[in-house]
């Protein structure tokens, strides 16, 4: 039984979200929650990107792709790829000079800042959205509820506040054990054996974050997060922004080396308050790590033409070996 076990008004920052409370609620719990954060006008506005951000998810647009599949049919905008004018009120609000304020401290640069923009849907069915867990990929996202969602079973979004040390031991200790020349490779059936849906048994209890239309939920997903029961004939539209170290989404193929912020995953920031930096001894580790791991696959590129050569003589030497082997036994 945890005693004195973080609320829902631990993790919360009112009256308009001083920056210095926002970072000391991330450090502490992993999540921050500001009620009513966004004003009615920009939410109407937003909600309508959210109608636009949907219709427009099959419609082959490279900027924006349906993320589906049995569970959950969702829109992505990927705001790299030259949106801004299309979704302003979307720009205004994961885009703005306090955001990046955060991102700097909390995830530092180069960055992803909030590069992609999910608007889900979620048509209730008598269970849990999502089960507990922490994202694979370490980012900071940003969460707007375009409705009230202020009772259970309307699935709310939620948190075991303060998880994010047990997270990592887990993560860890799973990189560890798998890693080859200090990486693991992105999209392996190795990489996807990661432990992050098993819930430990020694979290702080979870926290259903129920909050009024327009709240804005930040949260490290190191934090064991989930969403919550949605019942049968209830609906759920948010909005959410993924900001990721780097300076590309990592995906198939790439590798994700443990010197970097992908396996640090926040943790010197929350324990020492100190950011990121390029020009860092933390910086420069990630950066010589990268180095490293093009100079490893640069070799093994050159190792596979060099044996691709090799074969490819031996298929030209073999037909005139069996003609000469021929003359000679006439
Ligand atoms: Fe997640």
């Amino acid at each position: 039984m945890i005693t004195n076990a973080p609320t829902l008004d631990d993790i919360t920052v009112s009256g308009g979200g001083d920056l210095r409370e926002i970072a000391a609620c991330l450090r502490k719990y992993g999540a921050a929650v500001l009620p009513g954060y966004i004003e009615p006008d920009q939410l109407t506005r937003l909600s309508a990107e959210w109608d636009k951000l949907r219709a427009a998810r099959n419609d082959g647009n490279p900027a924006i792709r349906r993320v589906g599949g049995d569970v959950a049919d969702y829109a992505a905008l990927d705001r790299t790829a030259g949106t801004k004018a299309d979704f302003p009120a979307i720009e205004a609000v994961f885009d703005n000079d306090r955001v990046r304020s955060l991102v700097r401290e909390v995830v530092g640069f180069p960055c992803m800042l909030n590069s992609e923009i999910y608007a889900t849907y979620d048509v209730g069915a008598d269970r849990a959205i999502a089960d507990a867990h922490f994202d694979k990929t370490w980012n900071l996202k940003f969460m707007v509820y375009l409705e009230d969602i202020m009772e259970s079973g309307k699935g709310a979004f939620g948190v075991h506040p303060g998880s994010m040390g047990e997270a990592r031991r887990r993560f860890r200790e799973w990189f560890d054990g798998i890693c080859r020349d200090g990486a693991v490779d992105v999209g392996t059936d190795e990489f996807y054996s990661m432990p992050n849906e098993r819930l430990p048994n020694n979290l702080a209890p979870f926290v259903e974050i129920l909050a009024p239309r327009g709240s804005l939920i930040i949260f490290n997903t190191d934090v064991y997060h989930s969403g919550s029961y949605l019942n049968a004939g209830c609906e759920r539209r948010i909005l959410r922004a993924h900001t990721y170290p780097g300076e590309r989404l990592l995906g198939i193929g790439d590798k994700m080396p443990r010197n970097s912020r992908h396996y640090e995953r926040g943790e010197k920031w929350e324990k020492t308050g100190k950011g990121f930096s390029r020009f860092s001894k933390e910086g420069l580790g990630e950066w010589g790590e990268k180095m490293r791991l093009r100079r490893l696959s640069a070799q093994a590129s050159i190792k596979s033409k060099g044996v691709a050569l090799m074969n490819f003589i031996r298929r030209c030497l073999y037909i005139p070996r069996r003609v000469v082997a021929r003359l000679v036994r006439r």
